[in-house]
């Protein structure tokens, strides 16, 4: 007899999230998103500011703001994360899914010294018999990101951003989850320390078979170096496929406009970058229709009155595939 399929690593479908907005209302800011994520698989969530990306990640953390409703099933190797207490996420955030925050100032506690911060989890998550093999463990997660023994004893301050940034990952691999999320991890950084970070994050991936969820609104750097690529906007799934495929043939008239707008190798510096016309919605300005259709060269009447269906690679009333 062949066995059951053992379920994804990441099973997101029909996630909804509300906020509590002014006077009573509610503010919705997720809607009806599908993601899964096999072991070892890296998939992007790109979007500009204010898409959702970082709402998305909280909901997998267990960590959304007070008064926030979620709708819809979110599940880990099978379990419900929606079902977790708080006394369960003590056991899962950190040890199943960790998630390196998008400032690393404000992620790393400033009065305590990198070596015990990267410990901490393995302490707390019992990965090593004693405080000894604990601090082991985290020497060696440091060394695997590039950081030395002597800047594991620097306070965060003591440290450049692109080492504290290889700090806050060593601090979310020390439980050795299975799904990491990295929330815009270079966007502080120069260029060539976000290529070291980017290829440091893909070698992880690879090595430990752990899922990726890596967050960005920088297209043009991540697309080459993750397997899926899924694009938001306005709180919800605008297009998601295979990075190459999307890259090669965008489809929906947002990823294409986003594809325009990265700048180009060799484009020249006389060429001007096809710039989007307008700004991202706030929660309150979205409404019924397609949230992108103030901005869609495609956009046709029907598109402001009522959202299109996700299909499971898009959702456009113009564009079906
Ligand atoms: N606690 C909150 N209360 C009310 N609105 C919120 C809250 N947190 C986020 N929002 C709103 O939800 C929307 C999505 O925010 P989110 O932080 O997920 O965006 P993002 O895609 O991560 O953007 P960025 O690239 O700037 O980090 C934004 O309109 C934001 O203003
Ligand atoms: S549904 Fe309409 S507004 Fe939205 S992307 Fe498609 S064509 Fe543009
Ligand atoms: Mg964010």
């Amino acid at each position: 007899m062949s066995q059951p399929p053992s379920p994804p690593l990441l099973d997101v479908r029909g996630l909804s999230v509300s906020l509590p907005g002014p006077k009573g209302s509610r503010l919705q800011a997720l809607r009806h998103l599908d993601l899964s994520l096999a072991h070892g698989e890296s998939l992007a969530l790109i979007g500009e500011s204010g898409s959702g990306k970082t709402l998305t990640a909280l909901t997998l953390m267990g960590l959304l703001p007070p008064g926030a409703q979620v709708e819809g099933h979110v599940s880990l190797q099978g379990q419900s994360l929606l079902d977790l207490d708080e006394n369960d996420w003590g056991h899962w955030r950190g040890r199943r899914v960790a998630m390196v925050f998008q400032e690393p100032l404000t992620a790393l506690n400033p009065l305590q010294k990198i070596l015990a911060q990267v410990m901490e989890p393995i302490v707390l998550h019992r990965l090593a018999p004693d405080r000894a093999s604990a601090r082991d463990r985290a020497l060696a997660q440091l060394a695997r990101v590039g950081l030395a023994p002597t800047q594991a004893q620097a306070y965060p301050h003591q440290l450049s951003g692109g080492q504290r940034q290889r700090a806050l990952i060593a601090m979310a691999l020390a439980g050795d989850p299975d799904l990491l999320i990295a929330d815009e991890p270079t966007t502080a950084l120069d260029a060539v320390l976000r290529v070291q970070i980017l290829d440091l994050l893909d070698a992880l991936v690879k090595e430990r078979g752990m899922g990726l969820l890596l967050i960005s609104h920088d297209l043009a750097l991540t697309a080459r170096r993750v397997q899926r690529l899924a694009v938001m906007y306005g709180g919800r799934l605008m297009e998601q496929g295979p990075a190459a495929e999307m890259l090669t043939r965008p489809r929906h008239p947002y990823t294409r406009a986003l594809w325009a707008a990265r700048p180009r190798l060799g484009g020249g510096r006389d060429q001007p970058l096809q710039v989007l016309p307008g700004g991202v919605p706030s929660l309150a300005q979205v409404g019924p229709g397609c949230p992108f259709h103030p901005r869609c060269p495609m956009a046709q009447p029907r598109c402001a009155a009522e959202a299109p269906p996700w299909t499971g690679r898009l959702a456009c009333w113009e564009v079906t595939e």
